[in-house]
């Protein structure tokens, strides 16, 4: 397989190309079109730092399996892309995130009050951009779009309600990851899939597709949190750790951890005034003794066979044509042994 920056699969480039060709005009319009500087330059900021794009594209490859113009798919591809973004923004509000994509988040560079209401900005916004698509394609697009959209907030609180949790279970880990996470990445391929007209069976695999492909996206999100390298990774290293975020790590070593162990993961979790760095490298540490990153990447790698099982089911379907799935299998390869 050929690659580009990032090891990128080359085929994913040209999408990633017409995505950032499509959102140079919208981004250049925005200071006219938001009149005040604390929205129109946070705007650009957030969505010229880059990101690998990973929603807009996947919808644009869901499209192509099953049309060339792509055209139609474009603007609701980038309307995905600001919904995601806005959702980064308030994320890193809840997070108390300093760094994203390498730069400090939008709440510090300006602030609190600044953040939210950029994010309810780019919100109504990222409806705007589902607005041309045909009366019949909108309304089904529009509707997988607003479910996902809801989904994420219900997932997002269920994050933040586990931080003070005691004890969560594995399986609602899953349950929460996948609506604060998968279901975007789901919807993504599923409106692709919708504009470039799919029958039902083959928009529903796509789906399934995207939902273990998420699962499988976050737990690698979650394992960069702990074991990435700051540099690339492009956030702050251990912020899972400090939020006592019950990340599948977390819900493991809780489970596994004996004796001695258990009472020092049961301090870290309990401390109030603590060295940041300290409780990063204690718990780490933790992780380390059992084991739990190759524990973690077995989950990861779960996931990431199920997603193919649907790709596979489509692709018997497809018959003829099934190498028109080539490209997102590289995809789904990549990104999930990316280091970013
Ligand atoms: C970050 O998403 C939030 C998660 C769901 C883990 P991405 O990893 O897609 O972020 P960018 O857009 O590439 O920065
Ligand atoms: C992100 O989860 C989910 C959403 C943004 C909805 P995280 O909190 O793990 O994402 P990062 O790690 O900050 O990107
Ligand atoms: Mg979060
Ligand atoms: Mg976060
Ligand atoms: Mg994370």
């Amino acid at each position: 397989m050929k690659t580009t920056k990032h090891n990128l699969p080359q085929a994913i480039d040209s999408h990633l190309q017409s995505i950032e060709k499509e959102l140079t005009p919208i981004l250049a319009a925005l200071t006219t079109e938001l009149r005040v500087a604390e929205l129109s330059e946070p705007f650009a900021y957030i969505m010229s730092l880059g990101g690998k794009r990973l929603r807009p594209a996947l919808m644009l490859m869901a499209c192509q399996i099953f049309t060339d113009d792509l055209t139609p798919a474009l603007r609701p591809a980038i309307g995905l892309e600001v919904f995601h973004n806005f959702s980064l923004v308030h994320d890193d509000i809840m997070d108390k995130a300093p760094i994203r994509r390498g730069k400090a988040t939008v709440h510090h560079v300006w602030n609190d009050n600044i953040a939210l209401l950029l994010g309810d900005t780019m919100l109504i916004k990222s409806y705007d951009y589902f607005t041309e698509l045909q009366p019949t394609v909108f309304k089904q697009a529009f509707e997988v779009f607003n479910k996902a959209a809801l989904e994420v907030c219900i997932g997002q609180q269920m994050d933040m309600n586990f931080e003070t949790r005691d004890e969560v279970r594995a399986q609602e880990y899953l349950e929460m990851i996948s609506l604060k996470t998968s279901v975007l990445i789901a919807a993504a391929l599923k409106i692709g899939a919708i504009i470039g007209r799919a029958s039902e069976a083959e928009v529903d695999l796509l789906y399934e597709f995207g939902l273990n492909l998420g699962l499988s996206f976050q737990v690698q999100d979650d394992i960069l949190d702990v074991y990435g390298d700051p540099e690339v990774f492009g956030k702050a290293i251990g912020g899972d750790i400090l939020a006592n975020k019950k990340t599948f790590l977390l819900i493991r070593a809780m489970e596994l951890a004996q004796g001695e162990t258990r009472d020092e993961l049961q301090h870290w979790l309990s401390v109030q005034t603590y060295e940041p760095q300290s409780k990063i490298v204690a718990v780490t540490n933790i992780y380390n003794q059992l084991n739990l990153l190759t524990l973690t990447e077995a989950l990861r790698e779960e996931f990431y066979d199920k997603a193919l099982e649907a790709l596979a089911k489509l692709e018997l379907k497809m018959q003829e044509s099934a190498h028109k799935l080539i490209d997102l299998r590289n995809f789904a390869h990549w990104l999930l042994r990316r280091n970013y």
